[in-house]
C-alpha cells in the first residue's frame, strides 16, 4: 500500500494506473468493520482502491466532536493495507482547503430534513469534500455505508445533478453481534452507556416486525419506536423519522421504499441508524 499527502503525488500514482478501474472509500479514519467493509467491496469491484483518511472539518459544526473526533493513523493504515487497500489519501486540512477557498457545494431538499434538521450546514461541508475528492480521484466507482442512509442520497443526487461520472454504491450496515451498529463514535459510549444504545436497534427490529405484521401507520410505528428508546433513561431521541427514500417525503402511511431513521443522544454523543422496508 502506498500513503500519500499531496494531491499531486496522489494524482501521478492514479495516472500509472489508469485504465484500470478506481474504486474509492471515503472515510474520516478510526477505521473499524463498516469501513473494511465498504473497502471489501470495493475490492470485488474495482482494479485498484483507493481510501481516504481526512476528518472534514467542514461538517462539523461549531458545538460538535471535530477537536475530540477519535484518530489513530498508525493502526487505520495497518487496518487499510492488510484488507488490500492499494493507495490510501492522507490529506492534512491545508492541503485540502488552502486559504482563499471560496466555493462550496450545496444539495437543497433532502439535506434540509433528519440530520440535516439536527446538524445546520453539516451535508454542505460533506458534499464540499466529497466533490473535491471524486474531482480528485476520479474514481469509477465511490462505496458508501447505509449506516449513513441521508448521506447517500444526497451524494448520489450530488452525482446526478453535477453529471459526475461515478457509480456510488451503497453498502449494507455492519453491526455488532448484540446489534449497535458500528460508528467511531461508539468509543466515547461509557459502558453503560453502550448497554442501553441497544435500544436503536431493538427499535429498529420492533418496526420490522409490526411492519411484517401488517402495520403501515406511521405515527403508530413512530410512537412504539418512542416506548422502546424511552426503556432507556441515558437515551434522548433526537429525532425518530419515517419517509420514503431516497426522497426523504415525509410520508402518513408507509408506501414503497421506505425509511426509518433514528438519531439518539447519550450524553454528549449522537448515534443514528436505520432500516430499510419496502411496503406494497
Ligand atoms: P465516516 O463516518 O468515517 O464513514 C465513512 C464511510 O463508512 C461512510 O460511507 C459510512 O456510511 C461508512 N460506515 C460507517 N459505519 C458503518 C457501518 N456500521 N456499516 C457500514 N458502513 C459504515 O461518512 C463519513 O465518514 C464522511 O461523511 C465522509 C463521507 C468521509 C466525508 O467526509
Amino acid at each position: 500500500m502506498r500513503t500519500v499527502s499531496s494531491i499531486q503525488e496522489l494524482r501521478a500514482s492514479l495516472h500509472k494506473v489508469r485504465p484500470q478501474t478506481i474504486g474509492f472509500v471515503p472515510t474520516m479514519g478510526y477505521l473499524h468493520e463498516g469501513h473494511l467493509s465498504l473497502v471489501d467491496k470495493a475490492k470485488e469491484t474495482a482494479d485498484v482502491v483507493v481510501m481516504s483518511i481526512f476528518v472534514n472539518p467542514l461538517q462539523f459544526g461549531p458545538n460538535e466532536d471535530l477537536a475530540n473526533y477519535p484518530r489513530d493513523i498508525e493502526r487505520d493504515s495497518r487496518l487499510a493495507e492488510s484488507r488490500g487497500v492499494d493507495i490510501l489519501f492522507f490529506p492534512s486540512v491545508e492541503e485540502m482547503y488552502p486559504p482563499g477557498s471560496k466555493t462550496n457545494v450545496s444539495v437543497q431538499d433532502i439535506t434540509e430534513s433528519m440530520c440535516g434538521a439536527s446538524r445546520p450546514g453539516h451535508f454542505d461541508g460533506v458534499t464540499t469534500v466529497v466533490a473535491k475528492l471524486f474531482n480528485i480521484i476520479q474514481p469509477d466507482y465511490a462505496f458508501f455505508g447505509m449506516k449513513d442512509a441521508q448521506q447517500v442520497a444526497v451524494v448520489m443526487q450530488m452525482v446526478r445533478d453535477l453529471n459526475m461520472p461515478i457509480e456510488v454504491v451503497p453498502c449494507p450496515i455492519v453491526r455488532e453481534a448484540d446489534g449497535l451498529a458500528l460508528s467511531s463514535r461508539n468509543v466515547y459510549l461509557s459502558p453503560e452507556e453502550r448497554r442501553q444504545a441497544l435500544v436503536l436497534s431493538r427499535a429498529l427490529r420492533q418496526v420490522q416486525s409490526m411492519v411484517g405484521l401488517g402495520e403501515r401507520n406511521v405515527e403508530k410505528l413512530r410512537t412504539a419506536i418512542e416506548k422502546v428508546i424511552q426503556e432507556s433513561p441515558l437515551a434522548s431521541i433526537d429525532y425518530i423519522e419515517i419517509r420514503s427514500y431516497p426522497g426523504l417525503m415525509p410520508l402518513e402511511e408507509l408506501h414503497g421504499d421506505c425509511i426509518v431513521a433514528l438519531a439518539v443522544r447519550f450524553g454528549n454523543t449522537r448515534l443514528i441508524d436505520n432500516i430499510m422496508l419496502v411496503a406494497s
